[in-house]
């Protein structure tokens, strides 16, 4: 069902998307836990850099001490109209099932490729340690190939670990034709 939206929708996303050079200019991020006994969020930030450009900073600490083996990760887009929401793609993935040649593929490759360049996670599982995006960029060169036209965007990514939900990011950014001068 999820590839069959999946390979419907991407082909047209593309298509409106043909314009090269577009690129994301995030105003805001909330990382919450849902469970803090279980792990939290130490660092959340968005730093402003010049012209729009930013670099976002997480520090997830995980005080359960067994390795994680059962990771299963949902992401939603939403775009952002006159204060309504409508969701535009709603994708999860069992981590640990897939692994490194699915992160490569889907809405959650365009995500995920880019963040694990930079941050210590070795897309593994089980997770054995904590999560650190030390400023992670988002500029010309990261994010750019998400196929989605010119808008206000709300990115929600959810992890359930260890069967039940743990942690609720949301990243709000819009999509612009590039930051400006
Ligand atoms: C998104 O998908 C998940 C898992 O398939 C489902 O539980 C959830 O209700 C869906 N959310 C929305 C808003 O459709
Ligand atoms: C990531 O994987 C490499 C090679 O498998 C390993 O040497 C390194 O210690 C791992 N890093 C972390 C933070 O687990
Ligand atoms: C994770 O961070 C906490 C708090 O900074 C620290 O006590 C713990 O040792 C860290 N865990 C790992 C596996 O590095």
């Amino acid at each position: 069902m999820k590839e069959q939206l999946l390979s419907l929708v991407l082909p047209i996303l593309i298509i409106l998307d043909w314009s090269q050079g577009k690129v994301f200019r995030v105003s805001k991020m909330e990382c919450r836990s849902l469970d803090p006994s279980f792990t939290y969020f130490k660092t959340c930030k968005v730093v402003h850099r010049e012209n729009g450009r930013a670099a976002l900073y997480v520090n997830e600490v995980f005080l359960y001490k067994d390795p994680i083996n059962d990771i299963v990760l949902n992401l939603g887009i939403f775009r952002i109209v006159k204060n309504r929401r409508f969701q535009f793609l709603n994708e999860t993935l069992d981590y640990c099932l897939f692994s490194r040649q699915y992160l490569a593929s889907g809405f959650f490759g365009f995500l995920m490729t880019p963040m694990m360049r930079i941050s210590n996670v070795n897309a593994t599982c089980p997770l054995q340690q904590n999560i650190t995006f030390n400023g992670f960029p988002v500029d010309e060169n990261t994010i750019k190939e998400i196929p989605i036209p010119n808008g206000v965007y709300m990115f929600h990514l959810r992890s359930s670990m260890m069967k039940k939900w743990r942690t609720d990011v949301r990243v709000y950014a819009t999509r612009v034709n590039k930051y400006s001068e």
